[in-house]
């Protein structure tokens, strides 16, 4: 698979099919995905992947939590800013509109969202759930080594015929992880990832995410104005 076609095959996928994913091919990935770069080579990630029993003891309990408002849960870091503003707020709006739009639930239906939020502790039903941690006596630099060797991941997962999904959602039970997977205390648990195979006969695996032209977020400095590409040129 050209790293084009890896790349712009990877989606985030929430339905999975009931097929399991041999620990063979969850090493190959994590092999293949720890070629990532990272400052000085320190590769600060630690993994740990669940499947069978073991996965649904860690979701069966993160549920029960979940379903208790009494028990307030936060992650260790902070993902997303206290208060949104724009460009961020409309594409996140946008992102989760998208998401129900698929499922045809209502904006307005809280309670359709929310058991729809909740299928996240389940890993979307995808066979395989890996917890992502980093030591906290590292610094935010290691987020970007972090983030590097996550995408690896994702894309790896592609080169086996895999879906993933990225789930920082996990961070937020990070307490009730500890009670199923021997989490160093010094370690925060940044986020988890379903692994498996696209149902691709989900609705909500149908979401197509867009993303801003490259002339928005970049400035090119230095080039000739009417310079070609290789492929023009020909
Ligand atoms: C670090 C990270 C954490 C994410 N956490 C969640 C999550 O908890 N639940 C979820 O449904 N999607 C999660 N996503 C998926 C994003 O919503 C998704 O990547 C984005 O909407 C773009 O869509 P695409 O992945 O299909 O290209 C996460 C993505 C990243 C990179």
């Amino acid at each position: 698979m050209h790293v084009d076609a890896a790349i712009r095959s990877r989606k985030s996928v929430r339905s999975f099919l009931p097929l399991s994913v041999p620990r063979h091919t969850v090493e190959h990935i994590l092999e293949v995905a720890a070629r990532a770069p990272s400052g000085n080579n320190v590769q600060p990630w630690h993994v740990h992947v669940l499947t069978g029993e073991a996965k649904h003891a860690l979701c069966s309990d993160i549920l029960t939590a979940a379903a208790n408002p009494e028990e307030p849960h936060h992650a260790e870091y902070s993902y997303y800013p206290d208060t949104w503003f724009e460009p961020y707020q409309s594409r996140r709006r946008a992102n989760g509109f998208g998401l129900y739009e698929t499922l045809g639930i209502a904006r307005d239906d809280l309670a359709a969202r929310e058991r729809q939020n909740l299928r996240n502790y389940q890993f979307f039903d995808a066979p395989v759930g890996l917890l992502i941690s980093l030591d906290r006596r590292l610094n935010t630099g290691s987020y970007m080594d972090l983030g590097m060797f996550i995408q690896n991941i994702l894309l790896a997962a592609r080169g086996q015929g895999l879906h993933t999904c990225a789930q920082a959602a996990f961070a937020w039970y990070h307490q009730i992880a500890r009670q199923h997977i021997p989490l160093a205390d010094e370690h925060i648990l940044v986020c988890g990832i379903a692994l498996g195979y696209e149902d691709p006969d989900a609705a909500e695996n149908t979401l197509e995410t867009p993303r801003e032209p490259v002339a928005s977020f970049t400035t090119f400095h230095g080039f000739k104005e009417r310079e070609l590409a290789p492929a023009a040129r020909s």
